[in-house]
């Protein structure tokens, strides 16, 4: 089966209108890209990132999203309101607000099914940490990671799982090809057992993916796209990975 892979972008809190440039280089050097492309900038960015990629088929997305659809929550955006902004996407569950905002499991499930109640695309991370990587537990880490942060109604339409090793991300350091794989093909049986049509679900992998080394991890099968920070904010960079897949 062939899976039309996913490059998607996470600018992080990166990015000020000026760097809306970087998408217009993009969107000239990328014209008819052979993969979907997604960029998820800061919010303050989203309606004037659609704006530039309008009759390109870059894609737009978040970062974060409430599980709930409006209310009192100063700071916080639904996911209904990434749709109206244009948004297509959410990424949730990003180690990184699993850490500074103590996220667990279950909220990361409540924020993906506020996605697709909202009609985007839930990109959902798991990964495991350094610590627990050593101690031989990664595979039961992010297996049990994805049994509870799947949200229900999940289809390979809707929801795009992303493995991050927590220790790969902004580090350098990428994980042997062979642990990517392993770790990718148990996910994909853990899809397959779960869901009709997890034979199609995109897997993405994330964490230090550059221009350099995007062809030998994205060659990998059951490695169906990446998920890149870093290297996202570059045109030229993220350009290249985006040819590589
Ligand atoms: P990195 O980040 O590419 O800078 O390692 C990946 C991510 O956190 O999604």
């Amino acid at each position: 089966m062939t899976i039309r892979p996913l490059i998607a972008g996470n600018w992080k809190m990166n990015g000020l209108a000026a760097s809306l440039g970087e998408v217009h280089a993009l969107r000239e050097a990328q014209a008819a890209p052979a993969c979907d492309v997604l960029i998820c900038p800061p919010a303050t960015l989203i309606g004037a990132m659609v704006a530039a990629v309008q009759g390109h088929p870059m894609m737009v997305g978040a970062q974060d999203c409430h599980a709930a659809e409006s209310g009192a929550h100063t700071g916080d955006l639904s996911a209904e309101m990434i749709a109206d902004a244009g948004g297509s996407a959410v990424i949730v569950g990003h180690s990184e607000r699993r850490a500074d905002h103590g996220e667990d499991d279950a909220a990361v499930k409540a924020k993906a099914e506020a996605a697709l109640r909202a009609g985007l695309i839930a990109i959902v991370c798991i990964g495991e940490t350094e610590e627990e990587r050593d101690a031989g537990r990664a595979l039961d880490v992010v297996l049990g990671q994805l049994a509870a942060s799947l949200p229900a109604g999940a289809t390979a339409e809707n929801t795009v799982i992303a493995y991050e090793p927590v220790w790969a991300i902004g580090t350098g350091r990428v994980p042997e090809i062979a642990d990517i794989a392993q770790m990718h093909d148990a996910l994909r049986d853990d899809l397959k057992d779960r869901l009709s049509d997890g034979a199609s679900v995109r897997l993405l992998y994330g964490g230090s993916m550059k221009p350099g080394n995007a062809a030998e991890i994205l060659a990998v099968e059951n490695v169906n796209g990446g998920l890149i920070g870093g290297a996202s904010l570059k045109a030229a960079d993220f350009g290249a990975i985006i040819a590589a897949a």
